[in-house]
């Protein structure tokens, strides 16, 4: 006998057995046509008596990956989750589900409310609801506790890993691993052995093992609570650890009653609809319009020129992505310190016991040194990170133009010069990418794929399959001066200057950025990083800067005074003996007063308010110009560039997301008010003006149907 019950969900009963499989596209979420189906097929399961248990099941490449994302946000539609995951629950015949692939957030809570779990080796299960700013809400945070106690469950909730079958199997998330990847097959045996073994329902609200020493389970409890208090800013962990107190003291309905308040106290919270901004964002920007018409190159072996900073974490990132490398450099020595830069991160790990010395020896045997350019000759994509110098960029890719293959990928790493002109020289410009990785290039996540005018199609298609290669987040841009990303870090770091010389400290311009979610204030980033590296560029720029454009020298004044940061032991702060954390020191303080007199300016203090906005408004004035010229994509490209490269905090989605949330009109009506002060810097994106006047927020101009 067969039955469907909804498009989404398929229900056959087959031997006494009613096979439940989601169907749902891409991934199985769980929409409302899933959450009805589901509902349904229990109700039929319940009525036919033929029906003696229910395997659940998901088709496709995922049991189910959770709620339906895009549905946060819009006005609820029955039944919940929670009132299906109950009736999976309450259901009088057993029912197993079988897992492969994602079982994640909703997905793991409705196969937690199944009496029985089965597992291909392929699943991967957690509760990744607080990367989205939530807590599990469909009883996730009552019933996991309760399978596998306390502190398991709020390190899965609080960490939003996935698990593999192995560590649930070990855990008592799931009770048996299939021994083959047919989930259907394994499911069905699997229920016949439920009840052959005679085995009834087995409610995970009625389990009590997992959490009967209540004292280990305050203990961990406590424990995540004091980790989560340490770690500020986001909102939902302690949420967590409040629920998972409510599933060790409360009854189960009471315990459910606590998650669904404490759930819809985090979907209205502005972390919930950044976060979300953030996931889809982070998603739209591998849709290039050259990743949708061409296919990437071949990538196998890579070259890398230049063995300093970026040069060698590039040859790390690409290491550890299993690529083969060759480092040219201009001599031995060079090429010596480029190898021993490379493993000392190796090193690194090895003293942190996060890698063997003859693991180290495997990747190494991956890596070759050169100074003869003819090593390049079978490389199918070379990166070049060599000076910020034309005249040195144009002497490498004359030598790359003669001894790379036909085909082969050329791409240059610089941060400011202009990669038209650098593929002007050589015959094959079509051959010519910008890949702006970030430092430390093995660790940042962001790759900016800068896109000159002649390039084709399949060698940016390739940098976006480098870029997922590498694990890395990529970014489409335009060329200009900085791309997108540092671009729009020039003007809001020359906001922070000018609060600066009007009557900040900046010291107070530091802690606002961290107030506000930043891991560290512009002046800590300088001084990490090295003041040297920004004076040499403004050296180099002094000659095309806009004279009518104010310029602030405090920053010049410490690097004329060998003040570069934590690697000469003061900068803006005082490193004393080595320290990494800086305290603040009164002769910088002294050096500011005297530039503003200089200056023949009259400071006057900022609140910590005034001081957000005006870094705000730069940093979303700018972006909005990088979109209006089409060096951006899509405002979200601006976001996702400057949460993976610039450590705007994630919840807050990204400059143009919060610029949404705070409302343009605002945002506007500060622009032009420091106008009045300053009107060449604060000019209006015409952009904002246009969306202003028409109504219109940032999101609009975002492609893709997602309502976060
Ligand atoms: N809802 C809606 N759409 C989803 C989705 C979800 N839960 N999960 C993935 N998608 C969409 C993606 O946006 C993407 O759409 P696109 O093709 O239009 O861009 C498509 O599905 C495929 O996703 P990926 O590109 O990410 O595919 P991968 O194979 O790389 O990864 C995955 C699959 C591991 C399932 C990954 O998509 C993922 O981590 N998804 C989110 C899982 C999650 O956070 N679940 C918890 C949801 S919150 C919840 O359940 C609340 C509950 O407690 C009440
Ligand atoms: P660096 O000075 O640390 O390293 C440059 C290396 O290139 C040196 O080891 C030098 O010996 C080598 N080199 C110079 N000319 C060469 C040639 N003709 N052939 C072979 N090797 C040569 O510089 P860094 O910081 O690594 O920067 C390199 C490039 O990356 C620059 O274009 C820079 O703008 C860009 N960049 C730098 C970032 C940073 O944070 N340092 C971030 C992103 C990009």
């Amino acid at each position: 006998m067969s039955q469907t019950a909804t498009p989404a969900v398929h229900v056959n009963v087959h031997n006494h057995i009613a096979l439940v499989l989601i169907d749902n596209p891409p991934v199985n979420a769980l929409g409302v046509a899933v959450r009805q189906g589901l509902q349904h097929a229990i109700a039929q399961a319940e009525a036919n008596e033929q029906v003696h248990a229910v395997l659940i099941l998901g088709q496709g490449k995922a049991f189910i990956a959770g709620a339906d994302i895009r549905e946060f946000g819009l006005p609820p539609q029955a039944p919940s989750l929670p009132d299906v995951c109950n009736a999976i629950e309450a259901c009088s015949k057993p029912v197993v589900a079988a897992i492969h692939g994602p079982a994640l957030g909703g997905g793991l809570e409705v196969a937690m409310s199944a009496h029985y779990r089965v597992a291909t080796a392929s699943a991967k299960l957690g509760l990744p609801e607080v990367q989205l700013g939530l807590l599990p809400g469909a009883g996730g945070t009552q019933r996991a506790p309760r399978l596998v106690g306390a502190q398991a469950a709020l390190d899965l909730m609080l960490s939003g890993r996935h698990i593999g079958a192995q560590e649930a199997l070990r855990m008592g998330l799931i009770d048996h691993i299939a021994t083959s990847d047919y989930v259907e097959t394994e499911g069905l045996a699997y229920v016949r052995h439920v009840l052959a073994e005679g085995a009834q329902v087995r409610r995970t609200r009625d389990q009590t093992e997992a959490l009967a020493d209540k004292g280990a389970q305050r203990v961990a409890i406590d424990a995540a609570r004091t980790e989560v208090r340490k770690k500020r800013g986001l909102f939902s962990p302690d949420k967590i650890v409040d629920c998972v107190q409510a599933a060790l003291d409360l009854p189960f309905d009471e315990g459910l009653r606590t998650e669904r308040t404490q759930f819809e106290q985090c979907l209205a919270s502005p972390q919930r609809a950044g976060l979300i901004h953030a996931f889809f964002a982070e998603r739209e920007v591998l849709k290039a319009p050259e990743t949708k018409a061409a296919k990437p190159r071949a990538l196998n072996s890579v070259g890398v020129i230049g063995g300093g900073t970026m040069g060698a974490g590039i040859a790390v990132a690409m290491l550890d992505a299993g690529l083969h490398v060759t480092m040219i450099e201009r001599d031995d020595q060079a090429l010596a310190q480029g190898r021993a830069r490379v493993e000392k991160v190796y090193d690194g790990l090895i003293a942190k016991g996060r890698m063997s010395s003859q693991g180290k020896a495997i990747v190494m045997s991956r890596y070759v040194g050169a100074t003869d350019y003819a090593a390049l000759s079978q490389a199918d994509l070379v990166v070049e990170a060599v000076f910020e110098d034309m005249a040195v960029k144009h002497a490498v890719f004359a030598q790359l133009d003669k001894v790379c293959k036909p085909g082969a990928v050329l791409a240059t790493n610089t941060s400011y010069l202009d990669i038209n002109e650098i593929a002007a020289g050589v015959f094959r410009p079509q051959d010519v990418i910008g890949l702006h990785f970030f430092s430390p290039a093995n660790i940042m996540k962001l790759l900016e794929i800068v896109v000159p005018a002649k390039v084709s199609a399949d060698v940016v298609a390739t940098g976006f399959e480098l870029a997922k290669r590498l694990k890395k987040v990529p970014v489409r841009a335009g060329v200009c001066d900085g791309f997108i990303g540092n671009r729009i870090l020039a003007t809001y770091r020359t906001a922070a200057d000018y609060m600066m010389e009007d009557g900040a400290s900046p010291y107070e311009i530091d802690q606002m950025a961290r107030a506000f979610g930043y891991p560290m204030g512009p002046y800590e980033v300088s001084d990490l990083a090295g003041g040297d590296i920004g004076w040499a560029t403004r050296k180099r720029r002094a000659a095309t800067r806009d004279p009518r454009a104010r310029y602030v020298h405090i920053a010049d004044q410490l690097c004329e005074r060998g003040w570069f940061g934590q690697k000469t032991g003061r900068g803006y702060y005082l490193y004393a003996n080595g320290a990494r954390t800086g305290t603040p020191d009164p002769e910088v303080l002294a050096i500011v007063d005297a530039e503003r007199v200089k200056a023949g300016i009259k400071p006057h203090t900022f609140t910590p308010e005034e001081l957000q906005r005006r870094y705000l408004a730069a940093m979303v004035n700018e972006g909005a110009k990088v979109v209006e010229e089409g060096i951006a994509l899509r405002p979200l490209d601006v976001d996702v560039t400057l949460v993976h490269g610039y450590g705007f905090p994630r919840y807050r989605g990204g400059p143009m997301k919060y610029a949404d949330m705070v409302g343009l009109p605002t945002i506007l009506a500060d622009i032009r008010a420091f106008a009045e002060e300053d009107p060449l810097f604060w000019q209006p994106a015409a952009l904002l003006v246009r969306l202003v006047a028409e109504g219109r927020d940032f999101e609009s101009l975002n492609k893709g149907d997602h309502h976060a």
